[in-house]
């Protein structure tokens, strides 16, 4: 996909409202864009049960999101509001940071009005909206869950302060998109990046190669982490409680100013302090340079 073709916006699309908002316009999707998203929710939903963690495969059943085609915001969003006050609203594509953090300290999740093309079955370099209702929404169902997303935005307006925001994206990236969490003693998934992905639904949990370790948050913050394949570390939660605990519970100013002292910890390497479920043979990374 050439860089032409991504929808990235610098600047704010004519037919976009002032917070960059746009309308779903259900109507205008095709016949062969519900199919195919009728054909990755037939294919993820096959194989998420056992994979996927509770809360997940509650917000589906609770969102019914198992009705074919690409949803309708006004039906989806009678449903959601009324589990934890949550909606989502369309957006041409990547919103800036503040505007996409103002979003989310009010409960709207904004997602991409586009869904993949037959060719990005399994990857795309950007959300679409599979990836966004699919991967992010079921999750928004759960009140402990969205209470965290809020708290989330509300903190990234505040790391805008501190110029902080890459290591506040980090957290996001290690929890939102790929965070693991334990069930019943088992690994089960809850980021949006790995249950939209059938690959990385099956090698977060059951791949040698990455390293999977408990949640730390400092240790996050300083750890690199790649855009462009699977990842090469998991961060695995005990609880979505204990998640939300850990962190609005936590001023991030002085954990900021002390970050700025620490180095980054580079993608695959391990520290002492990390309890590790599983030490990665890196095997997968490896072979891919
Ligand atoms: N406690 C964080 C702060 O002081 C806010 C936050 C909460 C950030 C939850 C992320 C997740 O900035």
């Amino acid at each position: 996909m050439s860089q032409d073709d991504l929808h990235v916006y610098t600047q704010r699309p004519a037919h976009s409202r002032e917070d960059w908002t746009v309308d779903q316009n259900w109507d205008n999707f095709t016949q062969d864009e519900h199919e195919m998203w009728d054909h990755l929710f037939a294919r993820q939903s096959k194989m998420l049960p056992g994979r996927a963690c509770r809360a997940f495969m509650q917000g589906i059943d609770v969102l019914k999101l198992e009705k074919p085609g690409i949803p309708d915001y006004a039906i989806l969003n009678e449903r959601l509001i009324a589990a934890t006050g949550w909606q989502v609203v369309a957006v041409p594509g990547l919103v800036p940071d503040d505007v996409f953090f103002d979003h989310l300290a009010n409960r709207r999740f904004p997602a991409g009005n586009f869904i993949r093309k037959p060719h990005q079955l399994d990857y795309l370099q950007e959300p679409d909206i599979f990836h966004d209702v699919f991967g992010h929404v079921p999750m928004l169902a759960d009140p402990v869950f969205a209470d965290y997303m809020q708290a989330y935005g509300k903190g990234g307006l505040r790391s805008l302060e501190y110029d902080a925001l890459d290591h506040l994206a980090r957290l996001y990236w290690y929890t939102v998109e790929f965070g693991l969490i334990k069930e019943d003693g088992e690994l089960r998934i809850y980021g949006a990046g790995i249950v939209s992905s059938y690959g990385e639904s099956i090698f977060a949990l059951d791949d040698g190669s990455p390293n999977r370790i408990m949640f730390d948050l400092q240790r996050i913050m300083r750890t690199e982490y790649r855009i462009d394949d699977y990842q090469q570390n998991y961060f695995v939660i005990e609880s979505l409680d204990d998640l939300l605990k850990a962190t609005v519970e936590t001023d991030f100013g002085p954990l900021y100013r002390g970050l700025e002292q620490l180095p980054d910890i580079k993608i695959a390497d391990l520290i002492d302090t990390d309890i590790i479920l599983h030490r990665g043979s890196q095997k997968y990374a490896q072979l891919k340079t």
